[in-house]
């Protein structure tokens, strides 16, 4: 089955989210979608968010789920407002519950935080599967970056989230809360395992050296060819080595505290006060 896979790239974020629509019919799934964000003000706005709505209703499609890869920590989900605009069940790895563990204490949230991933409207676990449509979609567990990180195979294209980049940008960061080199090398063989001609379709894209354009699709097969940091058959001591060294070198992503917060609450804010104001926090010299 091949499904059509829309993408909407979002410039701020460097994000990619997608539409994967049946073949023939109507049934569609969102994956790993952006609220955007201005820090400096603290408002929100559904811009992109927007874009997708707008392709959703001209096209007629009808939304059954809406999925993050993982907890985002550089951008903030509009899987709830997706949700109440266009209908769909919110899913994620099961492994949410340790994020919120390791996030509720560090952000100090009270007993009201429950961390039984329950804002969720479905738990993957690896192995499971799904429908959209006619489609089926299955669930690979593809920790490193995340504990939760989860790779969605819908017919031949799998949306890996955050584990490979394109060949020529290479693979994602180990080093948040959780994070393991060893584990993500693991991960990325477990998805270079999938047949080559697999369609890949990655979660961001940061262009290249020498590449103008931003690009988001390859295959299995180009990425044990080509990717940097991974292919050829790239030993898990070098690239553990070589992951390691270069993450030690990178700043905390811009939008990491708001996107946390809000994210592991499946894209909600935290509650309002008593005056009905929302706030986000900052915890100081914690991460
Ligand atoms: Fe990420």
């Amino acid at each position: 089955m091949t499904p059509i896979v829309k993408a909407f790239f979002d410039p701020e974020t460097f994000t990619v989210s997608y539409l994967v629509q049946e073949p023939e019919g109507t049934a569609c799934a969102i994956i790993d979608s952006v609220l955007d964000f201005d820090h400096a003000s603290g408002r929100t706005n559904t811009s992109s968010a927007d874009q997708i709505v707008a392709y959703v209703r001209d096209n007629e499609l009808r939304v059954e789920w809406i999925l993050e890869s993982h907890v985002h920590a550089d951008h903030l989900s509009a899987a709830p407002y997706l949700q109440q605009e266009l209908g769909g069940k919110i899913g994620i790895g099961d492994q949410i519950v340790s994020i919120q563990e390791t996030f509720g204490k560090i952000f100090n949230e009270g007993t009201e935080f429950q961390r039984d991933g329950s804002q969720f409207d479905a738990l993957f676990r690896d192995g499971d599967s799904f429908h959209v449509g006619q489609m089926r979609g299955d669930v690979l567990h593809t920790p490193g970056h995340t504990p939760a990180c989860m790779t969605y195979v819908i017919g031949d294209a799998a949306f890996v989230g955050d584990t490979l980049f394109m060949p020529d940008f290479g693979t994602a960061r180990c080093d948040f809360p959780g994070g393991s080199s060893e584990t993500l090398f693991g991960s990325i063989q477990k998805i270079l395992s999938l047949p080559d001609q697999t369609r890949i379709f990655v979660g961001h894209d940061y262009k290249a050296p020498g590449r103008d354009e931003y690009a988001w699709e390859t295959t299995v097969g180009e990425q044990k060819a080509l990717n940097v940091h991974i292919g050829q058959g790239r030993t898990i001591e070098e690239f553990v080595e070589m992951r390691d060294a270069r993450d030690a070198t990178l700043p905390m992503p811009r939008l990491i505290l708001p996107s946390l917060q809000v994210n592991m609450r499946a894209g909600q804010m935290p509650p309002a006060d008593d005056e009905g104001d929302v706030f986000l926090k900052i915890p100081i010299n914690k991460l």
